[in-house]
């Protein structure tokens, strides 16, 4: 989804030597595969866009390789980059990386300062990894790579599959397959109450760029949208959205996560940058793509 985006948004500013690999084409787990092809190829700037992600039963249920494959595609990546003389990389991490309680919004200066959320430890454990080498890189070999922190993404080319998607493309699908099915009720997991931010993933790609562009700092830097809402309230929007008029069943036995996930964003926007798609004009072109894609849908 956000390499996707990255790519949209610097065809639209007109770059024109992109160097882009599919999975099938390039493991980044393999530390072989990588080192050669960045001899090769030699890119002088890297998104590091790549990585394991899932919601909350991905993780739970695959922590091993939620550690181990995050960890192997960075470490890979970062070193064969400074390697090869690339100029400058930005590594995205999570805001899942915060402590479990940490004051809200969420600074930067959190980091670190409390225990992590449990359901998605191993994925948090290797992102902070991730940014904690762009710093020692940085450090150690004046290696210009910096970090930023997206709070939860969605938009097209999102994972709607049941098992590994995350709340908000998950709630799409099931809203959708029940207004087509005339159910009368959809399952949302957890009690509702967790509140949550969500960044349009175009939003995201835009500020990428523009910290590609503007920023050379150790310090990694949040990507939000600045406000939250509570999964109930997202439920009712995605609801209306894809036309569900029936009723939304919480399911309380399955896991909240953490209470709430918003991150302080003072800090990207004082360097000039802000995001402009409303959860509303998101979620709307949002459905959209998701209906005109129901053939090549990830599964
Ligand atoms: N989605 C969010 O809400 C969110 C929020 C905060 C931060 N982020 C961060 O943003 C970045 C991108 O996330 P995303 O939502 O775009 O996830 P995504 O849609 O699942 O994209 C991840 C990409 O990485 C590729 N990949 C995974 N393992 C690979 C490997 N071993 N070798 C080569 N490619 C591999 C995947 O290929 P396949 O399709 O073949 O698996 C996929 O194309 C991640 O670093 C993530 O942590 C995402």
């Amino acid at each position: 989804m956000v390499g996707s985006a990255i790519v949209r948004r610097l065809l639209a500013g007109g770059a024109s030597r992109l160097l882009l690999r599919t999975r099938a084409e390039l493991d980044l787990r393999s530390q072989a595969e990588v080192e050669r092809w960045f001899a090769e190829q030699q890119p002088q700037y890297v998104f590091l866009a790549a990585a394991k992600v899932g919601g909350i039963e991905a993780n739970r249920s695959q922590p091993a390789q939620f550690l181990r494959d995050n960890l192997q595609i960075q470490t890979n990546v970062i070193d064969s980059a400074y390697r090869h003389g690339t100029r400058k990389l930005l590594f995205l991490g999570s805001s899942c990386i915060y402590p479990r309680l940490a004051p809200q919004p969420i600074t930067e200066d959190s980091l670190l300062s409390g225990a992590l959320e449990p359901t998605n430890e191993w994925y948090a454990i290797a992102k902070i990894a991730g940014l904690k080498m762009c710093q020692a890189y940085r450090r150690e070999f004046g290696f210009d790579a910096i970090s930023a922190m997206p709070t939860n993404l969605y938009g097209p080319g999102d994972n709607f599959s049941l098992e590994q998607s995350h709340v908000l493309p998950a709630l799409i699908r099931k809203c959708h397959e029940a207004r087509l099915q005339r159910s009368a009720a959809v399952e949302v997991w957890g009690s509702g109450t967790p509140r949550r931010e969500f960044l349009h993933v175009d939003d995201l790609a835009d500020a990428c760029i523009f910290l590609m562009r503007h920023y050379s700092d150790a310090a990694p830097l949040n990507v939000g949208w600045g406000e939250d809402l509570s999964i109930a309230e997202l439920a009712r929007m995605v609801a209306a959205t894809v036309g569900f008029e029936g009723e939304l069943r919480f399911d309380p036995s399955k896991p909240d996560g953490t209470p709430r996930k918003l991150l302080d964003t003072s800090r990207l926007t004082q360097l000039g940058w802000r995001p402009s798609i409303t959860l509303e004009a998101g979620l709307a072109s949002t459905y959209d793509w998701f209906r005109s894609h129901q053939q090549s849908l990830r599964q």
